[in-house]
């Protein structure tokens, strides 16, 4: 009977070390993940976010835990930080580390497992290809070479608005125009090709193939929680992911065949082309046959409807800004003279035409949490230590847009930009809509001087008015993206000729 006191006392000092230790097991004390909420184990918080980081999802979680937060969803750790220290910690003092994309099955197979530029990982083949494209895609020579191709193109355009009855009248949708004119001085840059119009038989294959890949990636919405949450699973994706494959497939193929082939074919004896020394370096084998198209593909993508959206914004910010829009006509013709064609070397000298479009930057960053980036090995941000392969987002947009760091930021107020020399080439975290660091924007000049260029002209030409019965263009962003701040419908502007 005596023995059942030290049994019982046994017990409990077994249960109690037990106990200790699970507790010790389960907190690592040297382990400080950043604040978020807890979730469940598998699952992670998809309950709670079924849709994953919506823009409605990430207003709140910065609401509860501020400007550092993770939240698991599935197998994935998602990290968004939004303030500029903890901003410089990702993309600068720790950009090697984080210098890696994250990519979800179906980029994966897009992209042979970041065999490309954009989603390739940060290392040897990054640094490559990047040394590839910078001489004919993103130096300030492409730019001088190009930039009198850009300038005709915009004439073409300019000119076809003109024509068109409805412009002057009811209105014309004008992203169709932007994005045909982006295409043409894209495909210059790359092929030296221009498209005749939106009937052009090429133009239009390549909107089928555009359309069709879309296709897919919305299709991917019924599979969207296992591509992006639970990668484990992939095995019951293997159809939809080979549909993916032979869609991809497709579009590469017509790569080759309808611009590579040829110019490969003809090499000698035919005028320089933009992709020419991504061939070079294909033919001395430094380059795969299939990472040259897919850097062809890279350019498209990330050139193409990044530019075009900041466009649209451009134009409806105008229209809705008349004040904004007159300063700027005056501007171009006080400098340029009335009925003169802004060019690239004048934009050195419109400080306000610059001005206006680092505000419609500012107010519409088109990639509001920059690509994401991912750490392959375990990390840490400011105090907290980041899983490997966490995804992180930087609140590029949230930052550009908070009244901590701006006056009455929701006003669209260009002359901020004119008081202050606030650069956008990524030093100062508060504004960067082309990131910063190893992976930031190579192609941020180009796409600032055919901003301009672009804005300058249709304001030099035309008065932009909203369209027919309206006041106003409607400024709705299309609300369910977080990766893109797009405008919900399509403009109509009215395009009034000026008085030449
Ligand atoms: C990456 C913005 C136009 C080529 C990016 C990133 C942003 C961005 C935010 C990601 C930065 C990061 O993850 O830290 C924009 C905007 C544009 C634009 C707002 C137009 C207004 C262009 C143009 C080109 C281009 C015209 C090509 C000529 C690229 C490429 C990357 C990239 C290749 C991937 C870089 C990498 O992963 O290292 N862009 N971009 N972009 N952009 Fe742009």
């Amino acid at each position: 009977m005596e023995t059942l006191p030290i049994l019982q006392a046994s017990l409990a000092f077994l249960l109690g070390l037990a106990l200790l230790l699970l507790f010790k097991l389960g907190r690592t004390p040297s382990v400080k993940p950043p604040p978020g909420p807890l979730g469940w184990p598998i699952i992670g918080s998809l309950l709670q976010y079924p849709h994953g980081l919506t823009p409605q999802a990430l207003t709140d979680l910065t609401a509860s835990y501020g400007d550092i937060f993770m939240v698991k969803l599935g197998q994935l750790s998602t990290v968004v930080v939004s303030s500029p220290t903890l901003a410089i910690d990702v993309l600068q003092t720790h950009g090697v580390e984080f210098g890696a994309r994250p990519r979800n099955l179906l980029f994966d197979v897009l992209t042979s497992k970041g065999q490309d530029l954009v989603f390739a990982d940060y290392g040897d083949h990054y640094k490559k290809v990047r040394r590839i494209c910078t001489p004919p895609f993103f130096s300030g020579k492409a730019i001088q070479q190009c930039r009198q191709g850009w300038e005709e193109e915009l004439t073409i355009t300019m000119d076809t608005m003109r024509q068109l009855p409805d412009a002057a009248m009811s209105g014309i949708i004008i992203k169709d125009h932007l994005q045909m004119l982006m295409y043409s001085l894209v495909y210059r840059m790359m092929f030296s090709r221009r498209f005749s119009g939106p009937e052009d038989p090429l133009y239009m294959e390549i909107m089928r193939l555009n359309a069709n890949s879309r296709q897919i990636i919305v299709n991917s919405k019924k599979n969207n929680r296992i591509v992006n949450f639970f990668p484990c699973l992939k095995p019951f994706l293997k159809s939809y992911l080979d549909e993916v494959r032979s869609a991809n497939r497709k579009r590469l193929t017509f790569f080759k065949t309808t611009f590579i082939e040829g110019l490969i074919k003809e090499k000698e004896g035919r005028a320089k082309v933009g992709v020419d020394p991504i061939l070079d370096a294909h033919a001395k084998g430094e380059l795969s046959d299939d990472t040259v198209l897919y850097l062809i593909q890279n350019i498209n993508v990330a050139a193409i409807d990044t530019t075009v959206w900041v466009m649209e914004w451009g134009v409806a910010v105008l229209v809705n800004n008349k004040h904004i829009q007159e300063t700027l006509r005056n501007e171009l013709d006080s400098i340029l003279g009335k009925g003169i064609p802004v060019t690239e070397p004048d934009l050195a000298r419109l400080p306000y035409l610059q001005a206006v479009v680092k505000e419609v930057l500012r107010q519409h960053m088109v990639i509001p949490l920059l690509l994401p980036h991912q750490n392959l090995k375990p990390a840490k941000i400011g105090k907290y230590d980041i899983p490997a392969r966490s995804k992180v987002l930087v609140n590029a947009r949230g930052m550009a847009n908070d009244p901590k760091y701006w006056k009455s930021p929701e006003v669209f107020d260009p002359t901020r930009f004119l008081d202050a020399n606030i650069e956008m080439s990524g030093n100062d975290m508060r504004f960067m809509p082309f990131g910063s660091g190893r992976r930031s924007c190579p192609g941020m000049a180009m796409a600032v001087v055919v901003l301009s260029l672009a804005l300058g002209r249709m304001v030099q030409e035309f008065e932009l008015l909203p369209p027919l019965g309206k006041v106003k263009v409607d400024m709705k962003p299309a609300g369910v993206l977080v990766d893109a701040h797009i405008l919900a419908e399509k403009s109509k502007v009215v395009l009034k000729p000026r008085d030449t």
